[in-house]
């Protein structure tokens, strides 16, 4: 009986979902699943063996924060100029000299997975291609819910700070600016609110968060949106005009884990950016937080608006570097 009343609920929600624009997975853009099976059929094994890894290194304690890390870099890689490793570029004006890079974490554990895969297949394993592996075990590392990634993207040979600071949302944006945002790269509002779900087991740093705490919109105020006792709790962990970039601000007040923990925290407006808050705030976006409260449904539509992300801009020519920091 409870799994008929499961099943009956299931069924009404991913009814109620297709009425909304969330996402079907329209094919590969040119990339297939199971990409590496015959080229080194390791790839994917090895990605994630060193990943886990640096996760669960004892001796740093920074742990599953590479999680989330990695997590983020594929995002800050796919929305600039395509999903093709050019936010791994070393440089002077190189993407990850952006400002809005400045916390970006995981280089290093990328460089590694990509040293052991020029040892067993040199020159197969695109950099673009570890990141979007390396994402998809960090949500299982998180507790999420594994999904599919397609391979076969080239890397690609640009990388510059402005166009990273031009194209990457801010966490100031409003529904209508993220929307517009995620249109270029063509994820649809319903991606955009799945994908901010990846917040779930996100942090923040002050500098991201002062302007809405001591100015927002240039107003020299505090967003008078946000509930008094978190805006009290926030500017006590990141003073007036005191650069702290120490300090780890929770974006999902509920738990770290992979979960619907963060679209619950839109709901009792603990939301830490405008960006996330917004989320709820808009009638336009709030139904579909309140679906996504449903972890099933959640953790489904992840994984496929990954995907839709990672076919964002793909190379299918180009170089497979050897070195994911240099051109070849
Ligand atoms: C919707 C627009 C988005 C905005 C405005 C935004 C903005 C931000 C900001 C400002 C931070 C904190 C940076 C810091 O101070 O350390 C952050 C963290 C993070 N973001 Fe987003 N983000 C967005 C979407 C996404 C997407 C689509 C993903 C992944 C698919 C993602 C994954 C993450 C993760 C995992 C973290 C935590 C990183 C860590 O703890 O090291 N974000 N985001």
């Amino acid at each position: 009986m409870t799994s008929l009343v499961y099943t009956f609920t299931s069924l009404i929600l991913i009814m109620f979902v297709s009425s909304f624009r969330v996402i079907a997975d329209t094919g590969g853009a040119g990339l297939q699943d199971n990409y590496y099976k015959s080229s080194c059929p390791p790839a994917e094994a090895v990605v994630k063996r060193v990943a886990v890894a640096n996760f669960t290194d004892p001796s740093d304690p920074r742990g599953l924060r590479f999680a989330a890390g990695l997590l983020r870099l594929s995002f800050h890689d796919c929305h600039v100029d395509g999903c093709d490793a050019s936010v791994l570029l070393d440089g002077p004006n190189a993407e990850k000299t952006a400002e809005v890079n400045t916390f970006l974490t995981g280089f290093e554990i990328i460089d590694k997975a990509k040293a052991e895969l020029e040892s067993v297949c040199p020159g197969v394993v695109s950099c673009a291609d570890i990141i979007a592996y390396a994402a998809r075990d960090a949500v299982i590392a998180l507790n999420g819910t594994s999904f599919n990634v397609q391979g076969g993207r080239k890397d690609g040979i640009v990388s510059l700070a402005s166009r990273a600071q031009a194209q990457l949302p801010s966490p100031d944006m409003t529904v209508t600016e993220l929307t517009a945002n995620f249109a270029r790269k063509g994820l649809s509002m319903d991606q955009m609110v799945i994908l901010s779900g990846s917040h779930t087991s996100a942090a923040s740093h002050c500098p991201s968060i002062v302007r809405r705490l001591y100015n927002f919109n240039g107003t020299g105020q505090t967003d008078p949106s946000m509930p008094s006792a978190l805006a009290d709790r926030l500017k006590a962990l990141c003073p007036k005009n005191t650069f702290n970039d120490t300090v780890i601000i929770p974006l999902d007040s509920l738990s770290f884990s992979f979960d619907t923990g963060y679209y619950r925290t839109l709901q009792i407006h603990e939301g830490v950016f405008t960006s996330d808050q917004s989320l709820y705030d808009d009638q336009r976006t709030q139904p579909l937080v309140n679906l996504l409260t449903n972890n099933a449904l959640f953790q489904a539509q992840f994984g496929q608006a990954m995907r839709a992300m990672g076919r964002v801009g793909v190379k299918l020519t180009g170089e497979i570097r050897r070195d994911c920091r240099k051109v070849n």
